[in-house]
């Protein structure tokens, strides 16, 4: 670890909760360099939903690099991205009825999110945008405004300019009707919002803590921006890539929004973002966007592997079966330490234990961590025991995974009982 501590920078995060120097990884295992085997719950944020190397994706790409296949073109047109764009229409647009221009972007979530913002202010000749309670965009200054944690922003980055926060789903407990809220807002000239170029939200929230919002809701806001003619983002750059069970994870509402941010597992593995949006809304001038690593073939190439998976039913439905393991295997652990009152979230293949207890949810990330499970944390506070294994995990690794979870809470309330028990006598 020395080299870390002394060269990169104090930024640096996950490998403070995770020390361990990592060499070899495949599928949901993870090896450091001493050979200590790992179970990843975490899959690169959801970067790795096809779990690591695959080996479908990993031969393409071999295969890609021994005919010298053009790895950097810029947005030159090539091979590999003329078989992606082809792949995704026949299996992910066409199939779903869904018509969008696809326009690369950056390499990074945040890319497509900077670009769905601009193109939306530049579409409706309006700058202000609202994003939602809890929300996570990313942490590029267009990103970072309109992303809620105070963690992540400063006051001094100047970084809120032109957008405005509204409570998410929930957000004001189970029977306030947040769109009621914002409804009036937009309404009443006196509200101080000013009418938005465009409304960014998350159906599912990862960072900001696994909070997912209903199926009416997402209708009902649907319904307020074609009201108030504000442009619709879902941020799909976590939820989506069958996260949730689809691909896209608003399908479960039935909704089609104007523009979607799609990046983390889109490039299976590797670095791509790409922004969708109504042909209507595509009225950039050519090279108005531009960036120098929007044309990773290598991406292209990987990407359209891994939308084979998408090709039959089969992967959603094996999808929808793990999570629901992952649904009851958690709900026995929520009925099992009372105590904690802890409250289960979650849809698909994502779940999340919010756990009131200060502090506890990042003792039992650093216990699985001990008993060699990498699971990360989300919510404002880090509350949140978050759960993203690989959708292709295989179910005994997920159940195995699941088990070291249940126990390192069990050993943690048994160790903070001794404790107490010791300082009693
Ligand atoms: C919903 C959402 N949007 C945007 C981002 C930013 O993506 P990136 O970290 O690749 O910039 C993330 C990252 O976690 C995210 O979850």
């Amino acid at each position: 670890m020395r080299i870390f501590e002394e060269l990169e920078s104090e930024v640096r995060g996950y490998v403070r909760a995770f020390p361990a120097v990592f060499d070899v990884a495949k599928g949901s295992y993870i090896y450091d360099e001493q050979d200590n085997r790992y179970i990843d719950f975490f899959a690169g944020a959801g970067s790795l939903n096809y779990g690591h190397n695959n080996p479908l994706i990993s031969k393409a790409l071999i295969e890609y690099l021994q005919r010298d296949g053009i790895v950097h073109a810029l947005d030159k047109a090539t091979v590999a991205k003329k078989n992606f764009l082809q792949k995704f229409q026949d299996t992910i647009l066409t199939p779903r009825n869904l018509n969008y221009k696809v326009q690369f972007t950056g390499p990074t979530g945040t890319n497509a999110v900077e670009t769905a913002l601009k193109l939306a202010r530049m579409v409706k000749r309006r700058s202000n945008v609202i994003a939602f309670t809890n929300g996570y965009h990313g942490l590029t200054m267009g990103s970072l405004a309109v992303t809620g944690n105070d963690f992540y922003r400063d006051e001094s980055y100047g970084a809120r300019n032109n957008a405005d926060s509204v409570p998410y789903d929930g957000y004001l407990g189970r029977d306030v009707n947040t769109i009621d809220y914002l409804r009036k807002f937009l309404s009443d000239g006196s509200s101080g919002v000013d009418l938005p170029a465009a409304i960014i939200v998350e159906t599912v929230q990862g960072e900001g803590g696994i909070n997912v919002a209903s199926v009416e809701w997402l209708q009902e806001l649907e319904a307020l921006c074609r009201e108030y003619d504000i442009l619709l983002i879902i941020d799909d750059i976590q939820m989506g890539n069958g996260r949730t069970g689809y691909f896209f994870s608003f399908e479960r509402a039935g909704i089609k929004p104007d523009m979607i941010t799609v990046s983390k597992s889109i490039g299976g593995g590797l670095p791509m973002a790409i922004l969708l949006m109504r042909p209507e809304l595509d009225q950039w001038r050519p090279g108005e966007h531009t960036g120098t690593f929007r044309g990773n073939n290598l991406a292209f190439v990987a990407a359209t592997e891994a939308l084979s998976y998408w090709d039959g039913e089969d992967f959603a439905e094996a999808i929808k079966y793990k999570g629901a393991i992952m649904e009851e295997e958690l709900r026995k652990i929520v009925e099992k330490y009372p105590s904690l009152e802890i409250e289960l979230r979650g849809t698909g293949m994502v779940w999340g234990l919010d756990i009131p207890r200060n502090g506890f949810s990042g003792d039992v990330s650093a216990e699985c961590f001990a008993n060699k499970l990498i699971i990360e944390l989300a919510g404002a506070d880090d509350q949140v025991v978050k759960f993203l294994p690989a959708l292709t995990i295989e179910e005994d690794v997920l159940r195995e995974g699941l088990a070291i979870v249940d126990k390192a809470i069990g050993d943690l309330l048994q160790r903070s009982e001794d404790a107490r028990k010791g300082v009693m006598t």
